[in-house]
C-alpha cells in the first residue's frame, strides 16, 4: 500500500533530522482548501531550534527539499509546507487498492493477537430494553465491528443485569398476583408490572421489602423455588431481547451476567481483606477512597449481600483472567460515571496494573420529542415498538418513491433499522440528543437513508454499465477538484478508522461516509457517468465502483445494512 503521508514525512526527515518520522506524521495537517495542497506541515514548533521565523524555516526546507514523482510541487505558505501530490498518481494508487481489496480495503492487522473486551448492551433483565439502552448497543456494536476489522481479537460481553435484590421482589410479585400465562404471552411487560405493583403495595404493607429481600437470599444460597422462578424471569426475558438484537444485527460471544458472578465474589472479597482495603463501616464493608476525592464505595452490606460494583470488580478480575485481556472496553451511560470511577479506582488501589486497560466508554443521553414515541405502559419506551414504528414509516416513504421496489419487506427492514442506528451513531457520543423522527428518515439530510440511497445509486449506475472494472484507466481524465474530492475521502478511510478505534468513537465513521456520500452526489450530478467516449466511461465508472465500495464498509462497520436497490 502506497501511503502519501509517509512519503511526505520522509521527504521532510532529511530537512529536519531531529524529528522522528512517526513525530512527523503526526504534526501533518490536511488544509482546509485544495488550493493550499493535500499535505500542510506547519513549522512553528521548530522555531525555537531552528532560531528562526516559521516562514523562513518553511522557505527554507521549499527551497533544500527534494521531491519525487509522487508530488507535483511543494510551496510555502505563511508557516507552512504545503505538499501537492501528484494527482493522477495518487489516484491510481488509491483506486488500485480498493478495487484490489474490496471489502477489505481500510482493514489491518494492527490489533493482531490482542484480546480486546466490548462489553455493550446488558439490559435488566425483566426489565424493558428501552430506546436508553439502544445506545449502549449500537455504539458498542459498532466498536466491536471497528475493532474486528483492525485485526483484534475481540469478545463481545452482555453484562446482563440479572442479579441483585429486585429478583427477591419480582418472585414475591409473582407469587402473589402474577400468571404464568400472562407471562409466556408477554413477558417483560407483564414483569414489568408485577414489579410496579411490588412498589405500589410496598408502600402500604412494609413487611413486602423484607420478603423481597428474604427471597432474593434464598435465591444467592440456592433454594430451588426461587432458582426455577428466576432462570424462567431470565429465559422469558432473554428470547424478548433476542428478538431485538436479531433485528439489530447484534450478536455476543459471552451473556456472562452480574449473575455468573456470584460464586466467584468469595474469592475476590478475600483478595479485597488480604490486601486491606476494606473497612468496616456500621458493620458493612466499604473502600474508604477519601483520599482519592470519591466518596465511599459499599461493597458488601451488613447482611453479607453483594453490590453492582462487587460484582463489577470481580467481573473485571475474571476477565484479565480468563481472557488476558490488551482492553477491556465498557460502553455504558455517562450517569454511571461516578461507578466507574469508583470502580477503577478500587482496581488500581487493589494493585492490578491493568486497570489502566480498563476503559469505560460513556455516552449522552437521548431526549424524546414529546409524542414521538408510542408507548405501550405508560413512560417507558420499548425498542422493539421504535424499530417497528420506522420500518413501517420507511415502507411508506419508499413506496411512494418506488412503488414497484422488489423484496420490499426486507429493504424497509433494512432502511428503517439502518435508519435508527445511523442517527445513534452521527453525533459524537457523549453528546446528548433529542430523538425526532423528521431528522432520522430524511432522505435528504445527513442520515442513515441518504447514506444509503446514495450506495444504492451507484449500484444502479453499475448494474446498467455492466461491464468489466478495474483501476487499469486513464486517471488524468479524473483530476478535477470535484472528483479529487471523492477520491481524496475513499484514501483517508483507513486513517478515519483507526481514529474511530483509538477514540472509541463510532460517529467519526459515521461523518466520514457522510462527507463522502455528499462529494459523491455532487460528483454524479456533474459528471455523467455512462458517455459515449469508453475511455471517460471506464475512468468514471471506477470511481463510482470505489466510492461504492467504501460507503458500503462504512455502514458495515456502523451495524447497518446496504442495499442494492431501495
Ligand atoms: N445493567 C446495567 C443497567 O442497565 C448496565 C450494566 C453496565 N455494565 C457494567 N459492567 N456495570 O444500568
Amino acid at each position: 500500500m502506497f501511503d502519501f503521508k509517509q512519503e511526505v514525512a520522509e521527504v521532510l526527515k532529511q530537512q529536519i533530522p531531529d524529528l522522528e518520522v512517526e513525530e512527523i506524521i503526526s504534526m501533518l495537517e490536511v488544509p482546509p482548501n485544495p488550493n493550499m495542497g493535500d499535505y500542510a506541515f506547519p513549522c512553528f514548533k521548530l522555531a525555537k531550534t531552528f532560531r528562526k521565523a516559521p516562514p523562513l524555516i518553511a522557505e527554507e526546507i521549499v527551497g533544500a527539499v527534494k521531491i519525487n514523482d509522487y508530488f507535483e510541487k511543494v510551496q510555502q505558505a505563511g508557516g507552512y509546507v504545503n505538499f501537492f501530490i501528484h494527482k493522477a498518481f495518487f489516484i491510481k494508487e488509491t483506486l488500485k487498492e480498493v478495487l484490489e481489496q474490496k471489502e477489505c480495503y481500510g482493514s489491518s492487522d494492527l490489533g493482531k493477537g490482542k484480546n480486546v473486551i466490548v462489553e455493550f448492551s446488558s439490559p435488566n433483565i425483566a426489565k424493558p430494553f428501552h430506546i436508553g439502552h439502544i445506545r449502549s448497543t449500537v455504539i458498542g456494536s459498532s466498536i466491536n465491528r471497528i475493532y474486528k476489522f483492525l485485526g483484534f481479537n475481540t469478545i463481545a460481553i452482555n453484562h446482563l443485569g440479572d442479579y441483585g435484590t429486585q429478583f427477591g421482589k419480582l418472585i414475591v410479585a409473582f407469587k402473589r398476583w402474577g400468571n404464568e400465562e400472562e407471562v409466556r404471552e408477554s413477558p417483560i411487560p407483564t414483569l414489568l408490572k408485577l414489579y410496579i405493583q411490588f412498589h405500589d403495595e410496598a408502600e402500604k404493607d412494609p413487611n413486602l421489602e423484607e420478603e423481597g429481600r428474604m427471597w432474593f437470599k434464598k435465591l444467592e444460597d440456592g433454594d430451588e423455588e426461587a432458582l426455577k422462578l428466576w432462570q424462567w424471569f431470565r429465559e422469558v426475558s432473554l428470547e424478548e431481547f433476542n428478538r431485538v438484537y436479531k433485528m439489530l444485527d447484534v450478536s455476543f460471544d459471552s451473556l456472562a451476567g452480574e449473575s455468573f458472578y456470584s460464586d466467584k465474589m468469595p474469592r475476590v472479597l478475600q483478595m479485597m481483606e488480604d490486601k486491606g482495603v476494606l473497612e468496616k463501616s456500621q458493620g458493612a464493608d466499604i473502600v474508604n477512597l477519601e483520599a482519592h476525592g470519591l466518596p465511599p464505595a459499599l461493597i458488601r452490606k451488613k447482611d453479607g449481600s453483594t453490590l453492582y460494583i462487587t460484582r463489577d470488580l470481580t467481573a473485571a478480575i475474571y476477565r484479565k483472567e480468563t481472557y488476558d485481556f490488551y482492553k477491556n472496553i465498557y460502553v455504558v451511560a455517562s450517569q454511571q460515571n461516578l461507578h466507574f470511577e469508583q470502580w477503577i479506582k478500587i482496581l488500581e488501589v487493589m494493585g492490578f496494573q491493568w486497570a489502566e486497560d480498563c476503559i469505560h466508554v460513556p455516552f449522552g443521553l437521548v431526549r424524546l420529542e414529546e409524542g414521538t414515541i408510542a408507548t405501550r405502559k405508560g413512560r417507558v419506551v420499548f425498542l422493539e415498538d421504535v424499530l417497528k414504528k420506522a420500518i413501517e414509516k420507511t415502507r411508506e416513504i419508499i413506496l411512494e418513491k418506488n412503488p414497484n421496489i422488489e423484496n420490499i419487506d426486507q429493504v424497509v427492514e433494512e432502511v428503517g433499522v439502518g435508519a435508527i442506528i445511523f442517527q445513534e451513531l452521527s453525533n459524537n457520543r457523549i453528546k446528548d440528543y433529542t430523538f425526532s423522527w423528521e431528522k432520522v428518515l430524511n432522505f435528504e439530510g445527513e442520515t442513515g437513508p441518504y447514506v444509503q440511497y446514495t450506495h444504492a445509486r451507484a449500484s444502479s449506475v453499475l448494474r446498467k454499465a455492466n461491464t468489466q472494472i478495474d483501476s487499469e484507466v486513464n486517471t488524468t481524465l479524473l483530476t478535477d477538484d470535484i472528483t479529487m474530492e471523492v477520491i481524496k475521502k475513499i484514501q483517508q478511510f483507513s486513517d478515519i478508522v483507526q481514529d474511530a478505534q483509538r477514540k472509541n468513537e463510532p460517529s467519526i465513521v459515521t461523518r466520514h461516509i457522510i462527507d463522502l456520500a455528499q462529494a459523491f452526489n455532487r460528483f454524479y450530478h456533474d459528471h455523467p457517468v455512462l458517455v459515449e467516449d469508453e475511455e471517460l466511461k471506464k475512468a468514471r465508472l471506477a470511481i463510482v465502483l470505489a466510492a461504492r465500495q467504501v460507503i458500503k464498509i462504512g455502514l458495515t462497520l456502523l451495524g447497518i445494512k446496504a442495499p442494492e436497490k431501495m
